[in-house]
């Protein structure tokens, strides 16, 4: 397990909890499948990280514009340089299936970008939306 249940602080918005829980489960899937090697598992769980990521980050962006939340613009700049990233990982893993390359991307650069997203970014928004 990459990420244990507690790593990644509660928001406080159910919602938002919702969505981080569901892509820390997909990404811990994708983790097992990739230390594997189980190149076709990890290549649909690709594939669906590529979507909840996408879904992710949407919800959110929806959620400070409904409620004109006032660091719309750097929360979402945040999300934007991931996008750009996990595009480039992902594209790098349709052309070569390198396991261990998307294992050190996991572990050294989205685990904790999340854990200090949430707490500075997602934290902050929930605050202002409310549950
Ligand atoms: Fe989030
Ligand atoms: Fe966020």
């Amino acid at each position: 397990m990459l990420i244990k249940p507690g790593d990644v602080q509660k928001v406080g918005n159910l919602f938002i909890d919702s969505v981080h829980e569901e892509e820390i489960r997909l990404i811990n899937e994708l983790y097992e499948a990739l230390t594997k090697e189980d190149k076709s598992k990890a290549d649909e769980l690709m594939d669906e990280l590529l979507v909840d990521l996408e879904d992710h980050f949407t919800t959110e962006e929806e959620l400070m514009r409904e409620f004109e939340f006032f660091a719309y613009p750097m929360h979402k700049a945040e999300h934007d340089q991931m996008r750009q990233r996990f595009k480039e990982v992902y594209d790098a893993w349709k052309k070569d299936r390198n396991c261990a390359a998307v294992v050190s991307f996991l572990k050294d650069e989205f685990v904790p970008w999340i854990k200090s997203h949430v707490a500075r970014w997602d934290s902050t928004t929930a605050q202002h939306l409310g549950d």
